[in-house]
């Protein structure tokens, strides 16, 4: 089968469509899945470039990848919640024990998949695990966000922000967001009431008294975020462990989220792209063939939403 892989660690160069990629074995609860779309996230870039070559270092080649949809081929012993023919979305990341996405079959974990959303295309579909999965956990589990309150999402433009927003909005939440200049109008399309330009202002300046910051940006806007939220507010963040002092100083908790694509979260999801809540942001679409090129786009293009990869429509 074909698939886009990783000869070694590096930038964009490193990437290679292989043709005779050997169909991956489905083992005990795991699905084979037949590929129609795929997609990338930072995580795919931070792999290729060696970040967690210490914790999780890789036997080269690697297929890329771990978002995808398609429909189910075969089934693993075990596979309970599954049959052949369905059209499930989810992560197969190889990190999680699967076989990568960017490939025309793929193996995923029973647990890291989950029927498709209906509403939604191969296409649209591949686009959400990793990031809806991140914003409902965050705002549901973690922040808890209600009616009136309100909530600072920063990176509003990206794959995570774009779908916290509409589903913060759908709470009843008063939001605002960082963006760069080019994509306030795309934010405020989205639901947001309130959108500071990172480029020229300082949210912390212009914001006080947040029940919630969830934090997809890293850096300095971590701790600069603790200005502004209101005594027992809470801070997520994606990109590791808020500083606990400050946490104490301000009154507030923090946590450093680890995301799980498992089907408590993937079926969540679903049903809020079904019920309409959610509505999947992709921004451009590669064929296979141009993974790389996919990379540099996602890389240096800013997109607003998401890049997918088409793989069979
Ligand atoms: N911990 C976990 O389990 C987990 C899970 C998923 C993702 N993550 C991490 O979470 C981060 C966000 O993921 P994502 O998929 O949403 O990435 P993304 O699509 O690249 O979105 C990040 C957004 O932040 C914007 N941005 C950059 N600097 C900014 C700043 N100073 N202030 C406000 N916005 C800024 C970027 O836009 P411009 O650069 O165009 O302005 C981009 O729109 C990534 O680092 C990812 O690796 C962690």
């Amino acid at each position: 089968m074909k698939a886009a892989q990783y000869q070694k660690y590096g930038g964009p160069e490193v990437i290679v469509i292989n043709d005779n990629v050997a169909k991956p074995t489905p083992l005990k609860g795991q699905l084979l899945v037949e590929v129609f779309a795929a997609s990338l996230n930072p995580i795919d870039w931070k792999v290729r470039a060696g970040y967690l070559k210490e914790k999780a270092p890789l036997k080269f080649p690697i297929t890329i990848g771990g978002n995808f949809s398609g429909v189910i081929v075969l089934l693993g012993d075990g596979v309970t919640k599954f049959k052949i023919g369905d059209e499930v979305y989810g992560q197969a990341i190889v990190l999680n024990g699967g076989s990568g996405s960017l490939a025309e079959f793929l193996v995923s974990n029973e647990d890291n998949s989950a029927i498709k959303p209906k509403n939604a295309s191969h296409i649209e579909a591949a686009s959400l695990p990793l990031v809806g999965a991140s914003a409902i956990q965050a705002l549901e589990e973690h922040i808890n966000l209600q009616k009136g309150q309100k909530i600072l999402i920063h990176g509003g433009a990206g794959g995570i922000g774009s779908i916290a927003i509409q589903l913060a909005k759908s709470k009843g939440a008063y939001v605002a967001t960082t963006v760069r200049g080019d994509d306030i109008e795309f934010v405020k399309k989205l639901g947001a009431d309130e959108v500071v330009d990172y480029k020229k202002e300082k949210f912390e300046e212009k914001l006080s008294g947040y029940d919630g910051v969830y934090d997809t940006v890293g850096g300095d806007t971590t701790d600069r975020s603790f200005k502004v939220l209101k005594k027992g507010g809470v801070l997520v963040s994606m990109l590791g462990e808020p500083n606990q002092d400050l946490a104490k100083e301000y009154g507030v908790k923090v946590v450093g989220q680890s995301t799980q694509t498992n089907s408590k979260n993937l079926s969540r999801l679903a049903q809020l792209v079904d019920s309409g809540v959610i509505k999947p942001q992709v921004d451009k679409v590669f064929p296979l063939d141009q993974t790389r090129q996919a990379f540099e786009y996602m890389e240096t293009g800013h997109p607003k939403g998401k890049v997918v990869i088409s793989i069979k429509e």
